[in-house]
């Protein structure tokens, strides 16, 4: 079934108690990521963005992606959809439009990063379109306050 026509556009400042709560509601927030700061990097400079999406343009906000590119690869982050809109076609739109910001950019390639504790959406991602990479990600907190001491 056709998805319904969903309205996106870039987070203002005013929507980001609305991301925040979808975000918790679809499970994405971690207590050593703090929301508001990731939010205000993501808009502090022109290679991120937040999008979101809306059934109109008064209507709440029903799904949203934080999509940027780190001078090489493209990445988005916070994919979500509402729990009682899932199932109809937005998460694919959500990621269209996410990937139609980046080839503005000029950025040809996206990857993204899922939880071990979130495999089962890995096939959600296969669905529309992506591999999984035979890569290994390493991490390392480089602030010396790592926030999972805290
Ligand atoms: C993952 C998420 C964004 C998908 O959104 P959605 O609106 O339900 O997805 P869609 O309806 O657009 O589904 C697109 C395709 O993926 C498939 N799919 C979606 N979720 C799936 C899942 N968990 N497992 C397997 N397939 C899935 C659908 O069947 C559909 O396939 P089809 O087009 O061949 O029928 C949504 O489930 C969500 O917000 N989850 C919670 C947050 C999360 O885990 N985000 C990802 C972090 S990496």
């Amino acid at each position: 079934m056709d998805p319904e026509t969903l309205i996106f556009s870039t987070i203002a400042e005013s929507d980001i108690p609305e991301i925040i709560a979808l975000w918790k509601l679809c499970g994405l927030i971690r207590p050593w990521n703090d929301p508001d700061r990731d939010i205000n990097m993501a808009l502090s400079t022109a290679s991120s963005t937040i999008l979101a999406a809306r059934k109109n343009s008064t209507a709440e906000i029903i799904s949203s992606v934080m999509v940027g590119y780190d001078g090489h690869r493209g990445y988005v982050y916070y994919v979500c959809v509402h729990p009682d809109e899932q199932s109809k076609g937005y998460g694919r739109k959500v990621m269209q439009a996410a990937t139609t910001w980046l080839l503005e950019q000029g950025v040809w390639k996206l990857q993204l990063l899922v939880r071990g504790s979130n495999l089962g959406v890995v096939e959600f991602y296969k669905s529309i379109g992506f591999d999984q990479s035979d890569c290994v990600l390493l991490e390392k907190w480089i602030d010396p306050d790592d926030p999972r001491k805290l």
